[in-house]
This record gives C-alpha cells, sequence and structure tokens, in this order.
C-alpha cells in the first residue's frame, strides 16, 4: 500500500439536477488529477459546484458522466455495497458537522464503526484522536455543549477513524471565526504530517486556500483556474486577489 495518501482522477465529469422545471450542470465537465498527499482548496461562488464535487468523489452521489478513480477503483460504477465500503475508508467533514445529537462525542467519533463488528481496537483510536483534536476530557458530553469549533474537531475526529487516505472536507471552516478556522486548519496540517493523507477542501475563505497546495477555482460547475500555490510567493497573493473578483 502507498503510504502518501490517494490519488483521485477525474475525468470528463457531469452532474446535472432537474428541480420543477429548471436544469442546473451542477458539475460540467470536469477534469482533474489530485496527486497522492496533496491538500487541494476548491473554491468558486456559491452554487459553482463544489459540494456536488466532493459527493462526487466521495460516492455519496453518483455522476451522470465521466470516471471518478480513486487510487485504483472506479467510484462512478460501484454497487450500493461497494459504494458503502468505499465510503468507510475515506474521511468526510460535512459543512454542519452532522454530528448525532444524541450520542457522546466519545460515541460520535466511533459512529462509523458502531453498526459494524468490527475487530480492531477503535475505542482506543477514537480516544487517541479525541486527544489529538485538543478533547480529550469532553468524551462523555454532548454535541450540544461544545462549542462550533470543537464540535468541528469532533467531525474531523470521527472522519479520521479509518485512517482515510483521502478526505474530503466540505466548508470545514465556513462556520467558524477565522481564529477557530485558523486552528482547524493547524489541526489537519497536525494530523496530516502524522498519517499522510490527499485532502481536499471546499471553501470560500482566501486564507484557507492560501495554506493549501493547489487552489482550483469553480464556476457554473467548470473549472476556470487551477494554481499552484508557492508559500509566501509574491504572485499568490495577487491571484489570490484575482481569484476573488
Ligand atoms: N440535490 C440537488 N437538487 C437540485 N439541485 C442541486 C442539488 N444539489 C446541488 N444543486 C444545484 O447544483 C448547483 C451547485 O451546487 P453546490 O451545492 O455543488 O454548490 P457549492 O459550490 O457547494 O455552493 P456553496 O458554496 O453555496 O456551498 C447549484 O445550482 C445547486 O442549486
Ligand atoms: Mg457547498
Amino acid at each position: 500500500m502507498r503510504m502518501n495518501g490517494a490519488t483521485v482522477s477525474i475525468d470528463s465529469v457531469s452532474r446535472r439536477f432537474t428541480s420543477g422545471e429548471a436544469r442546473v450542470t451542477a458539475v460540467d465537465d470536469v477534469s482533474l488529477v489530485i496527486e497522492a498527499g496533496s491538500v487541494v482548496a476548491l473554491s468558486g461562488p456559491s452554487g459553482s459546484g463544489k459540494s456536488t464535487l466532493l459527493h462526487l468523489i466521495g460516492a455519496i452521489d453518483r455522476a451522470d458522466a465521466g470516471t471518478i478513480t480513486v487510487d485504483d477503483v472506479d467510484v462512478t460504477t460501484l454497487s450500493r455495497k461497494q459504494s458503502a465500503a468505499y465510503r468507510s475508508r475515506i474521511g468526510f467533514v460535512f459543512q454542519r458537522y452532522h454530528l448525532i445529537p444524541t450520542l457522546s462525542v466519545l460515541d460520535n467519533v466511533l459512529a462509523p464503526v458502531l453498526p459494524h463488528k468490527v475487530d480492531f481496537d477503535a475505542p482506543a483510536r477514537a480516544a487517541e484522536l479525541l486527544a489529538a483534536v485538543g478533547l480529550e476530557d469532553r468524551g462523555r458530553a454532548l454535541p450540544s455543549q461544545l462549542s462550533g469549533g470543537q464540535q468541528q474537531r469532533v467531525a474531523i475526529a470521527r472522519a479520521l477513524l479509518s485512517r482515510p487516505r483521502l478526505l474530503l472536507a466540505d466548508e470545514p471552516t465556513g462556520n467558524l471565526d477565522s481564529k477557530t478556522g485558523k486552528e482547524i486548519l493547524d489541526l489537519l496540517a497536525a494530523l496530516q504530517a502524522q498519517h499522510p493523507m490527499t485532502i481536499v477542501i471546499a471553501t470560500h475563505e482566501q486564507h484557507v486556500a492560501e495554506r493549501c497546495d493547489r487552489l482550483v477555482r469553480m464556476r457554473d460547475g467548470q473549472v476556470v483556474a487551477d494554481l499552484t500555490v508557492t508559500p509566501g510567493s509574491p504572485g499568490l497573493l495577487a491571484d489570490a486577489a484575482e481569484l476573488r473578483s
């Protein structure tokens, strides 16, 4: 097994939705190769197709055309059962945390494995992850007793339980103040240093995009810019300013 994360190859992928009379091409003929171990920001205005593309990569939704392969798995042709197995091996952080309100923090981290009888030491791993996200003493709390940033940390710990080689994060800092958002990014960087993985982050925020290796900008379902981010490069700020417009 390769140690540096999954390679994601997206080839001519489209996803169309019909709502009432309206037809929307949420993802419109997108092709991208995301290198193993890279951290990629998906940016673009609201409705540009970022979440839809993440859902397609994560096999939460299915493309109407094109193929997506994650390492050697073609995620666009999986059966329902195969999709579930694939999803259990990747990490997905949702925009609104999606924690289960009636379960403790620790059980939320364990939620992906609770329905299955697994033989690895999931509770110890969950406790370790809670410590890694700085919440070792909150395992018995309910999600409603935590702040937004803390809930997002729980969601990240949950996403990492299966030691995924691919982490998909949809606006992981979108509901947080900028200081907490920065802490979440520091946390992701630290976790990636411990356990190499490919990370794709959908984000509106320029400061998030600037922390990534690569910035893919979407508009109307299409990729309209694709930049390699060089830390501290004078060109980046100009590029980022242009991307904001
Ligand atoms: N399940 C759905 N049914 C109908 N239309 C949908 C569905 N999901 C997404 N869309 C449409 O597809 C387009 C892309 O939506 P998407 O959620 O991917 O955008 P986004 O870039 O993630 O936006 P935001 O930044 O607001 O999260 C939008 O026009 C949206 O209305
Ligand atoms: Mg979205």
